[in-house]
């Protein structure tokens, strides 16, 4: 069975001092799940060697919002994963504000995914269909395109550093999750889709849901086989609800799937 991830992704919220406070609150409130899931917490980039530092020795991991392709160079405000390697653990490319706020093009994620790739760090990809796409019924050819340009030129063995993040757009902020019988389905499409580049190693990579996961909710999503875990973003922002979230993953863990 796949490990579960809860990655929490802070989007633009919170001042520094306020990023390290709750960092550090989380290091205590998570604690007692570490031995069952894995958790991920994405500050900022102005807040996340700071909190890297803090979370050092305890088991809850770090990641970036974004990075660039290039190691280096003239390209004013931009990160790249080479800064990042070596203390960020996790890089999440292609969430649907990167998308579609600031135009990044499914060309521009397989640049980042494979600069992420190449500087070892833990790569989420994130897909999924807008309202007009799903309500058009064109949720498997939009997945699919997003998959396949995303990962071209990935090689197998850099599989294992490679989770997918299923969010559908009309479900991320909006209260309206996807059920979990149409998040399994659709990701099960998804872990079918991974099989052609990667073989019987696509058994093994984790695929998240998103789109307003809750503490209410979570328990009958993570029930579902094929969800592996979350990305949450509102419900990340309060300490309680996060670490309810944990825990509704670690207590699925210890009963019996559905
Ligand atoms: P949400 O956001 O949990 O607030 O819906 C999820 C995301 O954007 O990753």
């Amino acid at each position: 069975m796949r490990r579960p991830l809860i990655a929490g992704n802070w989007k633009m919220h919170f001042t520094v001092p306020e990023g390290l406070e709750y960092a550090l609150q989380l290091r205590r409130d998570l604690e007692p799940y570490s031995a069952l899931v894995d958790v991920v917490i994405m500050p900022p980039a102005v807040m996340l060697w700071e909190i890297a530092n803090a979370l050092r020795g305890c088991a809850i991991e770090v990641g970036a919002q974004n990075a660039g392709w290039e190691d280096q160079g003239p390209f004013t405000g931009e990160i790249s994963p080479k800064m990042l390697a070596g203390w960020c653990h996790y890089l999440l490319i292609g969430h649907s504000e990167r998308r579609q706020l600031f135009n990044e093009t499914d060309e521009e994620l397989n640049r980042k995914l494979h600069a992420g790739l190449r500087h070892r760090l833990k790569v989420i990809l994130a897909v999924g269909e807008t309202l007009e796409e799903y309500d058009a019924g064109r949720t498997a050819e939009v997945i699919t395109r997003q998959l396949n340009a995303a990962l071209y030129g990935v090689e197998l063995r850099q599989a294992t550093d490679l989770s997918i993040a299923y969010e559908p757009v009309w479900a991320i902020g909006t209260g309206k999750a996807a059920t979990p019988d149409y998040a399994n389905e659709t990701m099960g499409l998804i872990r079918g889709l991974l099989q052609s580049p990667f073989g019987a190693l696509a058994s093994q990579i984790r695929i998240l849901y998103g789109g307003s996961v809750t503490p209410a909710n979570a328990r009958s999503l993570l029930e579902q086989p094929e969800i592996d875990g979350g990305l949450v973003g509102g419900a990340s922002l309060k300490p309680g609800e996060f670490t309810r979230i944990v825990q509704a993953t670690a207590e699925v863990l210890q009963s019996p799937r559905v």
